[in-house]
């Protein structure tokens, strides 16, 4: 028999769902590979290539002793944000198991913006009826989060706990249906190399690069929902795709730009148009602090009204906004925006954010496909619905990645079969700028039955290409992606949350009861979940 690298847990993805997954594992005594797609996290480094490390506002999270707040009340305002299709029966242990969550967080190095008192400072966001977001840095949670846990991983590296850099997964292994390890390639190597496990777990983040402008890192091209689709498994609401309503504005720019947290809004800051009028004046009762695609859809309407590329975020009632947001006035002296102080108006737009839907799984990841994972953003178990309620995503890829490595210490053991990898096939890979075009004027903040069939067709007629570099995957992936996302657009003939149709502009609200559809590969609907009652 030929010699096999065999783990007990492949972890893909070095973000707060992966490390966590692979630090709760490694501690348990689990042999566990970290694939990591970007290079190793350094505290020097000021780009990273996780969204982790971009998240600015916080973590949601309900604090045991907070009189104000309850676990009841959080999953109500979640259920209020997912337009009717989250899922309460996912929603709710992902919530409670948020505090634990943090603790050991902070056991593992994380340090939150504390009062004189050490208590968490909380901030408030769209969609949420009590300040509960806590945060660290002001707005740098994101960032301090991937601190903490890439220097314990740095620290923790031993001959059980070892992490990959600059690895691409090429294909996940499968025999008899079971996922049984993971081939991949690094730059230096250029060959397809393999690893085996009982487990493996997707944590690959999110599919900002299916759009032009994103608030997304470079790396987050839908790579974790590709690979599961070739696996096997299913996804679902791949059409709610959230567009966060303060992407900084920059004539032109693509790829990823900054954002200008919502939890500026939070501490003060006020949508205006040029004339400076408020955006979301008696559109919704919570006003600037309404669910995110309630407010993006605003800010659309009023550029539509006006003419006008873009809105402003008038900050002039933010107490000390430097000190408060400093990566947000980082982000601004980057673009050339703030050279001095920052501006009182702040230009921005609609960007695409998060990706609501995913790879269907279960609070703890399991998937349909036995000995496959999933957790963050590429999953999809429910809490989001049709729209995620502001920082709700830190807390479930930290939730999931402490269930992911329960599911993957109970699976240690079983027998592994031995497979070879096959060949890196050619897969069909469009151009990216003309499908990221395409996505961004079909398939963003407004679709129509006559846009999402055009997209379809040109994603169909995408060309097979040799997979030779990391961009030839990516291209791949995000094609395969595009093809679920336009699929699922096409099939949801209401608008709901994220997924807006001028052709069928009303909530489709039959018997007060609100489905997802499951897809597989093929883009074919496998069954409806139907377990949602509108809200
Ligand atoms: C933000 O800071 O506005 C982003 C938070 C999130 O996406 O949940």
């Amino acid at each position: 028999m030929r010699e096999r690298d065999n783990v007990d847990l492949i972890v893909v993805g070095a973000g707060i769902a992966g490390l966590t997954a692979a630090l709760s594992a490694a501690a348990a005594g689990l042999r566990v590979v970290v694939l990591n797609k970007g290079p190793r996290w350094r505290a020097d480094r000021g780009e990273q290539s996780t969204s982790t490390f971009y998240a600015q506002g916080g973590i949601a999270v309900v604090e045991p002793d907070n009189p104000e707040d309850s676990i009841d009340l959080h999953v109500s305002d979640t259920l209020a944000a997912g337009a009717g299709l989250t899922d309460v029966h996912a929603t709710r242990p992902i919530i409670a198991d948020g505090w634990p969550a943090i603790t050991e967080l902070v056991a593992r190095g994380a340090e939150f913006d504390r009062d004189a008192d050490g208590s968490f400072r909380r901030t408030r966001e769209g969609g949420h009826s009590v300040r509960r977001i806590i945060h660290s840095g002001g707005d740098a949670t994101g960032a301090q989060v991937q601190r903490a846990l890439g220097q314990m991983m740095t620290a923790s590296l031993n001959s059980a706990l070892t992490c990959i850099d600059d690895a691409v997964v090429t294909d996940l292994l499968i025999a008899d249906g079971t996922v049984v390890g993971a081939a991949y390639r690094t730059p230096d190597s250029g060959r397809v190399r393999v690893i085996y496990a009982p487990t493996v777990l997707l944590a690959t983040g999110g599919a900002g690069h299916l759009y032009a402008a994103t608030t997304n890192p470079a790396g987050a091209t839908a790579d974790g929902i590709a690979l599961a689709l070739r696996a096997g498994a299913h996804v679902a609401d791949l059409e709610f795709i959230q567009f966060h309503p303060t992407m900084l504005y920059l004539p032109g720019a693509r790829g990823r730009r900054t954002l200008i947290s919502e939890a500026v809004r939070g501490e003060g800051g006020r949508l205006v148009d040029a004339r400076g009028e408020s955006v979301t004046a008696g559109i919704h009762p919570m006003g600037d602090l309404a669910p995110r695609d309630v407010v993006s859809r605003a800010v659309q309407a009023s550029m539509q009204a006006s003419g006008d590329d873009c809105v402003y975020l008038d900050i002039s009632e933010v107490d000390d906004f430097e000190r408060r947001f400093p990566t947000v006035t980082a982000g601004l002296r980057a673009a050339g925006i703030a050279d001095g102080h920052v501006p009182q108006r702040i230009p921005v737009v609609p960007g695409a954010h998060y990706l609501c839907g995913g790879v269907v799984a279960s609070p703890s990841g399991q998937t349909s496909v036995p000995g496959l994972l999933v957790a963050g953003e590429v999953a999809r178990t429910g809490l989001h619905g049709a729209n995620r309620l502001a920082s709700n995503s830190l807390l479930e890829g930290l939730v999931m990645g402490r269930n992911a490595a329960g599911v993957a210490i109970r699976r240690t053991g079983l027998p592994v079969a031995d497979v070879s990898p096959p060949e890196v096939e050619d897969r069909p890979a469009m151009d990216r700028k003309v499908l990221q075009d395409l996505m961004s004027g079909k398939v963003a903040l407004a679709r129509s039955a006559a846009g999402l069939a055009e997209t379809a067709a040109a994603l169909l007629a995408a060309p097979n290409r040799a997979m030779t570099t990391v961009g030839d995957l990516e291209d791949a992936a995000l094609t395969l992606t595009a093809r679920a996302v336009v699929a699922a657009a096409l099939a949801r003939e209401e608008s709901r949350g994220c997924h807006s149709r001028v052709d069928f502009p009303a909530l489709d609200a039959l018997d007060g009861v609100a489905t997802s559809r499951v897809f597989n590969f093929d883009g074919q609907t496998v069954r409806p979940i139907v377990e949602a009652v509108c809200v």
